[in-house]
């Protein structure tokens, strides 16, 4: 019974590589966030003596320290008949670099999605990242734009594109500042205060 010695996916590392560059004129940051793997598999089970003098596939590094297991079994064929034999075998690795963007970072040059890599779309919508991400913008429901940073609706406004007011740096344009609420609230005052000084009269 020879056990399995298929490929064995160790462990991922994730290595990253960040910078940035001219397109058109604009900087764009980009940053990979390259995956390191590590592969194990064995030399086939065989006599033990002979484990030693026994090498590694091409591009595959001998394990060290050097852990042979005596707990496999291998085959010969003995009289017409195979017979399972135990014996030895060793581990052989290898580590493969795979390119990849960090998250919000699209493309073979890993630029930064629109809006930033912190909030890619702005925050209303989801960004094609990776390296076969086109860094489109696939907005909300209720936003549009490259970045997502308008509403759809262009009568519509706010932060959840669901007021009817203008809103500007967060706030509704119509409580704009206190001037502006006090101006619209003044008028009022002196007129009521006439009308109650006027009835003792
Ligand atoms: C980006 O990729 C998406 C999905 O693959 C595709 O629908 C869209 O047309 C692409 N956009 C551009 C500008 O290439
Ligand atoms: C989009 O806008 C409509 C109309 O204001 C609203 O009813 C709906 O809830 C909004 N959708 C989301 C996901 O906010």
């Amino acid at each position: 019974m020879a056990g399995p010695r298929g490929l064995l996916l160790l462990c991922l590392l994730a290595i990253c590589l960040a910078g940035s560059r001219l397109v058109g004129g604009q900087k764009v940051w980009s940053r990979r966030c390259d995956v390191k793997t590590k592969f194990v598999t064995h030399i086939p089970c065989t006599v033990c003596p002979a484990i030693k003098k026994r090498v590694c596939p091409s591009g595959w590094l001998r394990e060290f320290p050097e852990k042979i297991s005596q707990d496999c079994r291998y085959e010969v064929q003995l009289g017409g008949s195979l017979v399972s034999m135990s014996g030895c075998s060793v581990g052989c690795w290898k580590d493969v670099v795979q390119k990849a963007c960090c998250p919000g970072y699209w493309g073979s040059q890993c630029y930064e999605c629109p809006g930033g890599a912190g909030t890619p779309c702005n925050g209303h919508g989801t960004c094609l990242d990776g390296i076969d991400g086109n860094g489109t913008c696939v907005c909300q429901e209720n936003f549009s734009g490259s970045a997502c940073q308008e509403c759809r609706d262009p009568n519509l406004f706010g932060p959840a594109c669901q007021s009817g007011e203008l809103w500007q740096e967060g706030r509704p344009v119509s409580l704009w500042g206190p001037v502006e609420t006090q101006l619209y609230n003044q008028p009022h005052q002196p007129l009521s205060q006439t009308s109650s000084l006027s009835l003792p009269l």
